[in-house]
Formats: structure tokens, sequence, C-alpha cells
């Protein structure tokens, strides 16, 4: 018997990702996630998931978990992303996803979750006291993009582990169940200078929604007076900005500053350096948050007008989630009858 590679995947190209339904949306999701999912619709065909299930893990929020669900959804519509031509729904609409995640529940290893950094990450020293779904969350992802046999997903540099994840859990299930090439080893899109977004008063450390200053971050829904008060208050140093890239080494806070200067003006840092370059922050500062003001206000009036019409909004999401499940039944159906269930 000769060991031949199993066939790479031939299927078509697709992007698939997610967000959690989480209030308090800011710069960082829009840099990190929202923009590269505009960027991507003219490239790949695009399916965009607000995920609910994951979102149980954190605990229960029944009264609130709509109206984040419908939120978020509004920030991907607001930020561009065109339901028209993606896909826009809600996890827990498409109700394949539970059914896959549990059989790749019984390919995953044990080993393979306790390795996770994100999961040691939330849990610290109290693993024991945390559901059973925050330990499974990367499965449910995993089932997430497989279901629609994505082979791209923009995601986060936190989230690479997970993507690897993804890729063993896929490879093992076409190997154990002798489907060479039946599920594509998905691909992490995280370039771009919108990767990694900190927190202006500490460079070391990601913007968060979590962090209980606000001063530390930039909400989608600020205004520009507030975002003005921000940016001028965001830690620098005194030196002015460098003329090249490499004078910001050892200056996280100003790396910072300029790469959201350089994403949102979709320009390379180089650029932005060559303009200011020499100059001190009491130009740059007013030069970003002018320009943060004004991306940033058409995304929240936009995002303000779909609250408002939660029917309009659920309308898209209802056909979101037809055309997610037109796509996930038959790869369901098949792996149902790879894995033997009766009646499949
Ligand atoms: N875990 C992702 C995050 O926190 C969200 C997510 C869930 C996701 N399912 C996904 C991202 C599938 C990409 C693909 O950012």
């Amino acid at each position: 018997m000769t060991d031949a590679p199993p066939p790479p995947y031939a299927g078509p190209q697709r992007v698939f990702s997610g967000m959690q339904p989480t209030n308090g949306l800011h710069l960082g999701n829009y840099l990190g996630a929202l923009q590269k999912f505009v960027a991507l619709q003219g490239k790949y065909e695009c399916i965009y998931c607000v995920v609910d299930l994951h979102a149980i893990t954190a605990g229960p929020d029944p009264k609130e978990l709509a109206a984040k669900t419908r939120e978020v959804a509004a920030a991907y519509i607001a930020a561009g992303v065109d339901p028209a031509h993606s896909i826009i729904f809600v996890q827990s609409a498409v109700r394949e996803h539970s059914e896959l995640a549990w059989v790749f529940n019984c390919i995953a290893r044990m080993g393979w979750l306790e390795r996770m950094t994100q999961f040691k990450d939330k849990a610290g020293k109290h693993a024991e006291r945390m559901s059973v779904g925050l330990f499974d969350y990367p499965v449910l992802q995993a089932a997430d993009i497989l279901l629609y046999k994505a082979t791209h997903v923009p995601v986060g540099e936190d989230q690479k582990q997970h993507l690897e994840l993804s890729r063993d859990i896929a490879q093992k299930f076409n190997n154990d169940y002798e489907a060479p090439g039946f599920f594509p080893l998905p691909e992490p899109l995280i370039q771009g200078p919108g990767a990694r977004i900190m927190n202006l008063r500490e460079g070391t450390k990601k913007m968060s929604k979590s962090d209980p200053s606000d001063m530390t971050r930039i909400n989608l829904t600020d205004d520009a007076d507030t975002i003005m008060n921000k940016v001028k208050k965001a830690t620098t140093d005194p030196l002015p900005l460098p003329e090249t890239k490499e004078g910001l080494a050892g200056r996280a806070e100003v790396e910072n500053l300029v790469g959201i200067y350089a994403a949102m003006s979709e320009r390379s840092v180089d650029d932005v350096l060559l303009e200011f370059g020499g100059k001190g922050f009491g130009v740059f500062k007013p030069a970003l948050a002018e320009l943060l003001a004004a991306k940033l206000a058409p995304i929240a009036t936009e995002m303000r007008r779909l609250n408002a019409d939660p029917a309009a909004l659920d309308a898209i999401l209802s056909s979101g989630a037809d055309r997610a499940r037109a796509i996930a039944a038959p790869i369901m159906a098949e792996v149902r009858e790879r894995v033997g269930f009766w009646g499949a």
C-alpha cells in the first residue's frame, strides 16, 4: 500500500466569520473584523454570522441576548456588509451548527482543547467552575466554519489557535470517516494593520469592551467630541512622531495610534509617517480624531437607523438564515450519512 497524501480540497473558496453578540462594539472590532468582512465581499462568497450560541457560554442573559444579536447584525450592515450579496444570519437559527458541533465533539481530543490559551485565560484558576460550553467553545467554532466548508476565515490574531484546531478537526474527520478532501482545512486571514488594536492608555493591552475605563477604547457609537477627548488623552511620549516604521520600536502607544490612522485611512504606516514624521502629537492627535469621527459617524447613524426598525432587520436575518441553511443542510446530510446515522 502506498501512503499517498490525501487529495486537496477541490470545492469553492468561501469566507466565513462570526462575532459574538455583545454590546459596546469598538474600534478593535471594526478594524480587526468588520472592515475586513467588507473588503472580502468582492473576492469571495461571504457568510457572516452573529454567534449567539457562543455567547451563552459566558452565562445567561435572556433579556438582552436578542437585542445584542440585532445590534451586531446592524453593525455588520452599517459597516458595509451588503445583505443582498453576503449572507448575514444568526447562528442559533441554523440548527445544524449544534448538530455538527456534537459530531465534532467526538472527533476533537481532550488534550487538543486543554491546550487552548483562550480558555485558560478566561478560566484563570477556576476551570472547574466554568461551563462545559466554554471549554467546548472552539469545537462549536470549527462546526460554524466547516458546516459551510469555508476555506478562509477573517479573524483577529487571538483566534489563530482556534483555526488550527478547526484544521485538526477537519483533517481527523476526513481521516476517520475515510472521506479524503471532504472538509477543507480553513485558513485564517489575519494580515493588515488592523490585526491588533491596543488600549489607548496602555499600548500592551488589547482594546477591549471589558476594560472598566471607557477612555481606553473608541466605541463605534462615540460622537466627535468624545472621540477627540479620548484621543487627546491617549498615552503618548514627549518625542515627535518618527520618520520611519523602525522608529516605532519600543513606543507601543505611538505605534498603535499610527496603526489606527493607517488602517482607518487604508494607507500604509510608512505613508502615514511620511506625512506626520517629525511632527508632534499636538498635530497628529487632532488629525487622527477627525479621521476617526468622519469615518465612524456614518456607521453610527446607520446603526441607529437599523436598530430603530427591528422588523426590517429581522427580515434580513431570516432571509440570511434561509440562505445559510440551504448551504448547510446538504453538507450536514452528507456528514450524517458518512457517520452512519439511521435514516441518512
Ligand atoms: N471566537 C470568535 C471570536 O471571539 C467568534 C467566532 C465564533 C468565529 N465562530 C466563529 C469567528 C467562526 C470566525 C469563524 O472572535
